[in-house]
C-alpha cells in the first residue's frame, strides 16, 4: 500500500526479495498489503506521554508498550520508506536501503504510510530547523493535514506551547485532540488578530507554515524577538516587507526533506521510535482512495473544504 499527497511520496509494506535484479544488493522491493493485512496490525497500546482531557482515550498500559523495531531489515519484515527511486502508485515499487526502515510497532500500514513523509518532515522543520525548545510558543499554521499533526503531537511531547490552526470544524478537533493547547479557524478573517490576543506581545518563537504563499507577511507580524518561520508548503509568490524581519532579528527557513543527509535520517528515526514507544506519535487518517481514484485524490488535495489527518492511497 502506498500514499501519496501532493507529489509526496511514502510507501510500506512486506519487503520481499527482488527475483530478477542486481538492484537486490542495494535496494528492498517493497509489496503492497491489503485490509486483511492491516487487520493483523491494529494498535495494541501503550503507555501515554501526554496528558490532557482530550487524548485521555488514547492512553493505553505502560505493560502494553512495543518492543523496538529491529533497523536492519530482512526479507518478510514490514517496512515504510521516506522516498522511492520507481515511485509510489504502483502495487510494486524500488527504494534505497538508506530510506527504508521498519514498520514502528503497533501501526497498521495505513499510519505507517503517514510517517515516512509527515513525521520525518515534522521532525526536520521543528527540530534540525527551528531549533524549537521547550517552552518555546510554536504555530503550527496548517494543522489539521499530515504534516501538521505530526507536528502537533511532536511538539506538545517536545514540552512547547503549541497552537495549530484548522479550516474546519472537523479539522480544529482533530488538531485539539493530538497536542494543541489552543486552536484557530485561518478561514475566519479576523482570525490572526485572535491569535495575536492570545500571545500577547511577546509573539510566537516558532512557525511551521504549510501556505506560506498566503501567510508569509502575516507570519512576521506574529513573530516574537528571534523568531523563526520554518517554510514547509507553499504555492506561489507572496510580498514581504523584510524590514519585518529587522528589528525582531526573524529568520525565514525554508524545509526540503529530501535534503536530509543519512545521519539527520536516522536522528529523525531515533526520535520516531522514541515517539511510537512513549505514544505521543499516532498517526491519524484521513480519506482513502483506491489507486483507481488517484487523480480524484489530487483534485480533492487542492480544493480541500479541510483536512482531518493523513490523506492515503490504498492498494485494494
Ligand atoms: N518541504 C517539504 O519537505 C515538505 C514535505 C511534506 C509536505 N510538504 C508540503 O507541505 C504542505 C502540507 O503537507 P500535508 O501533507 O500536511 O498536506 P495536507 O494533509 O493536504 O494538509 C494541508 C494543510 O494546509 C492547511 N491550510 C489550508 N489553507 C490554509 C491557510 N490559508 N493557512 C494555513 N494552512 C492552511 C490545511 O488546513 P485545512 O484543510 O483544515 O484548511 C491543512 O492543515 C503541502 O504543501 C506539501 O506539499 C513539504
Amino acid at each position: 500500500m502506498w500514499g501519496q499527497s501532493c507529489g509526496d511520496l511514502y510507501s510500506l509494506g512486506d519487503l520481499q526479495p527482488d527475483p530478477s535484479s542486481a538492484l537486490h544488493t542495494r535496494h528492498g522491493r517493497v509489496r503492497g498489503r491489503g485490509s486483511r493485512g492491516e487487520a493483523r496490525e491494529e494498535l495494541q497500546g501503550c503507555h501515554h506521554l501526554l496528558l490532557s482531557s482530550t487524548m485521555k482515550d488514547t492512553a493505553c498500559p505502560q505493560s502494553l508498550r512495543p518492543s523496538p523495531p529491529r533497523l536492519s531489515q530482512q526479507i518478510g519484515d514490514k517496512v515504510f520508506t521516506t522516498n522511492t527511486v520507481t515511485g509510489g502508485y504502483a502495487e510494486y515499487t524500488v527504494a534505497s536501503q538508506d530510506t527504508v526502515f521498519p514498520l514502528l510497532g503497533n501501526l497498521d500500514f495505513a499510519q505507517g504510510a503517514s510517517i515516512g513523509i509527515p513525521y520525518f518532515t515534522a521532525y526536520r522543520a521543528l527540530i534540525h530547523k527551528a531549533q524549537a525548545t521547550p517552552g518555546e510558543t510554536v504555530l503550527i499554521h496548517g494543522a489539521s493535514g499530515g504534516v501538521g499533526v505530526a507536528a502537533c503531537q511532536m511538539a506538545r511531547a517536545y514540552g512547547l506551547k503549541v497552537l495549530g490552526t484548522a479550516g474546519s470544524e472537523s479539522g480544529m478537533k482533530v488538531v485539539l485532540g493530538n497536542g494543541a493547547h489552543k486552536v484557530f479557524n485561518h478561514r475566519e478573517t479576523d482570525y490572526v488578530d485572535k491569535i495575536k490576543e492570545y500571545v500577547g506581545e511577546e509573539g510566537v518563537n516558532v512557525i511551521i507554515e504549510m501556505l506560506a504563499n498566503v501567510n508569509l507577511s502575516k507570519d512576521l507580524q506574529l513573530l516574537s524577538q528571534g523568531g523563526r518561520v520554518i517554510i514547509v508548503g507553499s504555492r506561489g509568490p507572496i510580498e514581504i516587507n523584510p524590514r519585518d524581519t529587522m528589528k525582531k532579528e526573524a529568520s525565514i527557513i525554508g524545509v526540503s526533506l529530501y535534503s536530509s543527509s543519512k545521519v539527520e535520517l536516522q536522528q529523525s528515526l531515533a526520535a520516531l521510535i522514541a515517539g511510537n514507544e512513549s505514544c505521543w506519535l499516532r498517526p491519524v487518517i484521513g480519506p482513502r482512495y483506491q489507486l483507481k481514484d488517484a487523480a480524484q485524490a489530487h483534485r480533492d488535495i487542492i480544493d480541500s473544504q479541510g483536512a482531518s489527518g493523513k490523506m492515503v492511497l490504498m492498494m485494494s
